[in-house]
């Protein structure tokens, strides 16, 4: 069997994530978050204060930016590192969240890590889940889903991945964030989200995480 590129894209809050780290693990393929790089750059920008209006000042930024990930054999998956240290708790908090979008359609930053994506994903094997992964990253990509779910479900499920993590943040914050950050995904001029033509499409509003394995599962051993 050969190995493919499975790109899995959608908007926010759908289970893209879940369903991509299932895939992969029982693939035995590598699973990138790049939603998570983006985070990561985010939580960087606000640590050191970097004025993001400010091209300079973004592109010297980046350069000292190193993002990692790394298997964590208890969680049964990667978990993100900001130069050396791990930062998968603190890039999932709302503050995150809310600047994300923002910090991804800057031209310097979706340069950056389309290509550490591109070279991550090189050998093929690869789960990788976005906003631009089939349409973008990996136009050629063999297997492409797009994800999309009822907004009070994905905000139910947002609420509840917040409460395992001890944070609870109302529906109606949730609800906020996940609609103003598909807007400003769609609507960015670089690489916006968008349904690639030669996308499965997948609702997941009525679907249990393993149904949604399942079809990308059945689609994957199509391709290989
Ligand atoms: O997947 P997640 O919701 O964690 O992604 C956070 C944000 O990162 C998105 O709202 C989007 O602004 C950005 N993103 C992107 N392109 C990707 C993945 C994520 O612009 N391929």
């Amino acid at each position: 069997m050969r190995k493919i590129v499975i790109a899995i894209d959608g908007y926010s809050a759908c289970g893209k994530s879940s369903t991509a780290k299932e895939v992969a693990n029982l693939l035995g393929y590598s699973y990138i978050d790049s939603g998570a790089m983006y985070r990561a750059v985010t939580l960087y920008f606000h640590q050191n204060h970097i004025t993001i209006d400010n091209p300079k000042e973004v592109a010297k930024a980046i350069e000292n930016i190193n993002i990692s990930f790394i298997f964590n054999e208890r969680k049964a998956y990667s978990e993100t590192y900001l130069n050396g240290l791990n930062v998968e708790e603190e890039i999932r908090k709302m503050y995150i969240s809310n600047q994300v979008s923002k910090v991804s359609s800057i031209s310097e930053v979706r340069k950056n890590m389309v290509s550490q994506q591109r070279k991550l994903g090189k050998k093929k094997g690869v789960v990788m889940d976005g906003r631009d992964i089939g349409s973008n990253v990996f136009p050629n990509a063999e297997l492409k889903i797009f994800m999309k779910a009822d907004l009070a479900i994905r905000a139910e499920r947002r609420q509840n991945e917040l409460l395992e993590k001890n944070q609870l943040v109302p529906i109606p914050e949730i609800e906020e964030n996940l609609l103003a950050r598909d807007k400003m995904d769609s609507e960015r001029k670089e690489n916006p989200l968008i349904i690639p033509d030669d996308a499965y499409i997948l609702d997941t509003s009525e679907l249990t995480l393993p149904e949604q394995v399942e079809y990308v599962l059945q689609l994957a051993t199509e391709k290989m």
